[in-house]
């Protein structure tokens, strides 16, 4: 009888990446408080960032991007300069989420209240309540715009090779301009869901599949100077992951608990978002449900009972299976 070496497979260590790339992000803020506070500079600022960053999020993009440096790269541990980009990814996503949760009027994110709500509630006592929104809004686009803009400098200052900042800007322009365009696709198709499965597939590849999974992988990959079959194998593998993630967050986003998931179980439902979910229930509704789920979905002022009878209508169509 012959035997055969176990295989092992390496796994490495991603606990130790997410801490070294939460420092990265804790010590770039850290700088930009000491060179902003003596000159008077509005720390506010740097303060909301910071705690945003502290509040959770689970890392995903910065943990693909290591992983994707090691699918190319095997066990090296990936150097300082990848985890700069890994943690550009998410001082980006910050940049997202904050200007998302501005989009998607959410009062809630990582269980805590959200960047232009936090800025409204403070500066409340100051002025009328409907000023004090607007300037939340208003001071919200700045800080995602700050974090925007710091991402391209914590990759610019991560002391990479001209190699690979010339082979990594492409796919950073890339990511970028395909998750924008996939939010304002969500927004087009929200207040109007419709049974159009495709369309919501589309939205989802964009805003999601292609931002949280294909490119943090491509990303690390060709840090590591990954080939392009490796590049197409990670698409292969990134985009039915991504489009899953999606479906499941739409999920999270109607049923889940909002002591678990960090946000609202009602946001999606009063802003009557275009899911797979609701496109599903709308194809397979009978004549009345599907006209009951029209008329509710997108109320702002939906009540808990309604959003109950919503849920009732996606579980018995079969949508939510
Ligand atoms: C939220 O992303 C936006 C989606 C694309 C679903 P995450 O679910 O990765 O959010 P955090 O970073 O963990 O908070
Ligand atoms: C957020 O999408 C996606 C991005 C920020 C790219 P959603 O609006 O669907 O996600 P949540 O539910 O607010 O996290
Ligand atoms: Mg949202
Ligand atoms: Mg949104």
């Amino acid at each position: 009888m012959t035997t055969t070496a176990p295989q092992t497979t390496h796994v490495p260590d991603l606990s130790a990446a997410r801490q070294q790339v939460d420092t990265v992000l804790a010590h770039f803020l850290e700088r930009k408080t000491t060179t902003a506070a003596p000159q008077h500079l509005p720390t506010e600022t740097i303060e909301a960032l910071t705690s945003f960053l502290r509040a959770g999020g689970k890392r995903l993009r910065p943990m693909l991007c290591v992983t994707g440096w090691h699918t190319a790269a095997g066990h090296q541990p990936p150097p300082a300069a990848v985890l700069q980009v890994a943690a550009a990814l998410e001082m980006f996503h910050a940049f997202c989420l904050i200007h998302d949760d501005i989009m998607d009027r959410s009062l809630t994110r990582r269980g805590q209240p959200t960047v232009h709500r936090a800025l409204a509630d403070r500066h409340t006592a100051s002025r009328p309540r409907a000023l004090a929104e607007q300037f939340g809004n208003a001071a919200a686009i700045l800080i995602g715009d700050l974090a925007l803009t710091w991402s391209d400098e914590i990759i610019h200052t991560a002391g990479l090779t001209l190699v690979q900042l010339t082979t990594i800007l492409p796919l950073l322009d890339a990511v970028s301009t395909e998750v924008m365009y996939g939010q304002y696709l969500d927004l087009t198709a929200t207040g109007r869901p419709t049974d159009d499965v495709g369309q919501a597939l589309t939205v989802i590849r964009y805003k999601t599949a292609k931002y949280t999974i294909e490119r943090p992988l491509h990303i690390g990959a060709a840090l590591a100077n990954g080939s392009t079959p490796l590049s197409d194998t990670l698409t292969a593998y990134a985009l039915p992951l991504g489009e899953a993630f999606q479906l499941r967050d739409d999920l999270l986003g109607v049923f889940g608990t909002p002591e678990q998931t960090g946000k609202s179980c009602l946001d999606d439902l009063r802003e009557g978002k275009h899911t797979v979910l609701v496109a599903l229930a709308l194809q397979i509704a009978t004549t009345r449900h599907a006209s009951l789920l029209r008329s509710l979905l997108g109320r702002a002022d939906l009540t808990e009972a309604q959003a109950t009878q919503i849920r009732t209508i996606l579980t018995i169509t079969g949508a939510r299976t």
